[in-house]
């Protein structure tokens, strides 16, 4: 039997779509990979590829303490529960530690297994602050279907494979931490009125979920504090999270910027 050049075509896409929809079902996205620009050998710097590719500012090795036999000692013990590579990890854990001396409480939405939760822990832990907490905000069981918007890369229920009481666990030696199961905002009445946070870390990858984080927290930060957010320089949130995010700074003096690990 033979088939038209289009008939051949029809058949590829729809091959194309069904490996496109099992790798979905997986809890995978998928993407079409854009060939970077070819760096031009004329240049002494090639620095911009996309703008959505990493290329180091520099033709020379920078220092990557993430990689630091200390540092990886630590992540190694959470590696198997946080999505997030050492150099993010990296952030988290020391712009945690900076703020520990503005005191303050802490947060994070978006804990999924408890990796980068640990991060923040650790960081209060070995501060001197003596006024240590921190909020743990998600729902423990996967994204809530009724915060998922159309442009968001989530399915409902992706991230379940975690638990409040696994997570409990890897905190055990903090009593400082204060777990919030539930969707967000609402969790977030059970947090007293004149609470005011030193340091955020935002992982909820899903638009209605960072504008509702943002809109909480923003006006309950100290003064030098930090809003950390994940994914904001990632390609596929364009039209989600970062959406999220300069929509709500765009009548803000504050400006987010984007950190080299996205
Ligand atoms: C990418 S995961 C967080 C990863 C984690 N920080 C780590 O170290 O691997 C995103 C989490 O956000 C949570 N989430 C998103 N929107 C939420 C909402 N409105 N309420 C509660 N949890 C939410 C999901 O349940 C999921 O666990």
């Amino acid at each position: 039997m033979t088939h038209s050049p289009q008939m051949g075509r029809i058949i590829s896409r729809g091959m194309a779509n069904l490996f496109q929809l099992i790798l979905e079902r997986m809890g995978y996205c998928v993407y079409r990979y854009q060939e970077p620009p070819k760096p031009d050998p004329s240049k002494r710097y090639n620095t911009i590829a996309t703008r959505y590719t990493h290329r180091a500012p520099f033709p020379w090795k920078t220092y990557s303490p993430w990689f630091d036999r200390t540092f990886l000692s630590v992540y190694d013990g959470v590696r198997g529960v946080t999505l997030i590579p050492e150099d993010r990890c990296y952030y988290i854990y020391h712009l945690a530690e900076y703020c520990a001396h503005l005191g303050g409480t802490m947060a994070e939405c978006g804990v999924y297994r408890g990796g980068s939760a640990y991060f923040i822990a650790l960081a209060l832990e070995r501060s001197q602050s003596t006024d240590r907490h921190l909020h743990l905000f998600d729902t423990f069981s996967g994204m809530p279907a009724k915060y998922i918007s159309k442009n968001d890369p989530h399915k409902p229920n992706e991230f379940s494979r975690t638990s409040l009481a696994e997570v409990r666990a890897i905190l055990a030696d903090y009593s400082f931490v204060e777990f919030h199961p539930g969707t967000i905002p609402e969790t977030f009445s059970s947090i007293e009125e004149s609470t005011r946070f030193s340091f955020v870390h935002l992982d909820v990858d899903l638009y209605r979920s960072n504008k509702s984080c943002c809109e909480y927290f923003y006006g309950r930060m100290i003064t030098g504090g930090v809003l950390l957010f994940d994914e904001y320089g990632f390609e596929g949130y364009e039209f989600t999270e970062r959406l999220a995010i300069d929509e709500f700074f765009k009548d803000k003096p504050e400006h987010p910027f984007v950190l080299p690990t996205g």
